[in-house]
């Protein structure tokens, strides 16, 4: 029997990566989306039946055509909704640029992702999208400016696809809190030059925010991608689930 198809986009690092492993691991052929080609190779050579698809999401046109490919090899199962985070830094320094974008990186981007699988989705009767937002969508987090705005797009843009998509594809968020990537790692980075702390020192009081007290491995975010890419979650939609140890303290 063939193995049912997810497109995992921001394949080569951090949550994207852990994401593919999970569902390759639970049976899904995943076709690995991101730009760096040799990562993603690498990647694939480990996973049964997984394929690469180089392409930059900030590229619109070169990314439709790219998708127009990926699904004539039959339908998709699952989509990952997966990218590199926006710019650090306070919302009032952000320039209209970077504003549009990420907005296009995430929300245009996203629209043209669910456009490509969605035909083989209806076909097949089923499907499932999840998208990787952020805790900030709750909570907005000091100098993540930009990606705090974002996710409030994103949020209301998936929420909106939860109510017209046909039934049996559902759409979901996930809110990874602070997990241990080279993303966490730039903007650790970054934190450590605007207070002048080091990065270890900066990484620790990140993770002391949370009632778990400390950072999230990304597989632990992947095995909430999976779970919500799976049959099993056959009945939930338009849902933003936090895997944060806590961070968030409203109810
Ligand atoms: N890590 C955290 O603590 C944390 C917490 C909350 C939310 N998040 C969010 O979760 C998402 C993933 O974060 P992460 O920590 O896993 O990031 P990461 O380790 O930096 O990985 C980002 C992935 O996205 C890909 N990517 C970046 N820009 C792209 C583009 N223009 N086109 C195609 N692929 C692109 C990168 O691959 P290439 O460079 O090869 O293209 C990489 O595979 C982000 O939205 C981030 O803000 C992360």
């Amino acid at each position: 029997m063939q193995k049912p198809r997810a497109l995992v986009c921001g394949a080569s690092e951090g949550i994207g990566r852990a994401s593919a492993i999970a569902l390759s691991q639970k049976g899904f052929a995943v076709s690995l989306l991101a730009r760096s080609k040799p990562r993603l190779e690498e990647l694939a050579a480990t996973l049964p039946g997984a394929t690469v698809i180089v392409a930059d999401l900030d590229d619109r046109p070169a990314l439709v055509k790219a998708l127009e490919n990926a699904v004539s090899h039959g339908p998709y199962y699952a989509l990952v909704n997966n990218t590199g985070g926006p710019h650090g830094g306070p919302l009032l320094e952000a320039s209209e640029e970077a504003l549009l974008a990420a907005f296009s990186r995430n929300v245009l981007a996203g629209q043209i992702l669910v456009r490509a699988v969605l035909p083989g989705m209806i076909a097949a009767g089923h499907g499932r999208i999840v998208n990787v937002l952020s805790t900030s969508l709750r909570e907005p987090i000091a100098n993540l400016g930009i990606g705090n705005t974002i996710r409030g797009a994103m949020a209301g843009w998936s929420k909106t696809l939860a109510n017209e998509l046909p039934p049996g594809i559902t759409i979901n968020n996930v809110l990874p809190g602070y997990t241990k990537t080279a993303r966490l790692m730039e903007l650790a980075d970054l934190a450590a030059t605007r207070t002048g702390k080091s990065r270890e020192t900066v990484l620790s009081e990140w993770a002391k925010m949370a009632p778990e007290q400390r950072l999230a491995e990304p597989e632990e975010i992947a095995n909430v991608i999976a779970f919500l890419c799976s049959p099993e979650a056959s009945f939930i939609r338009g849902q933003s689930l936090a895997a944060d140890g806590g961070r968030i303290r409203a109810i």
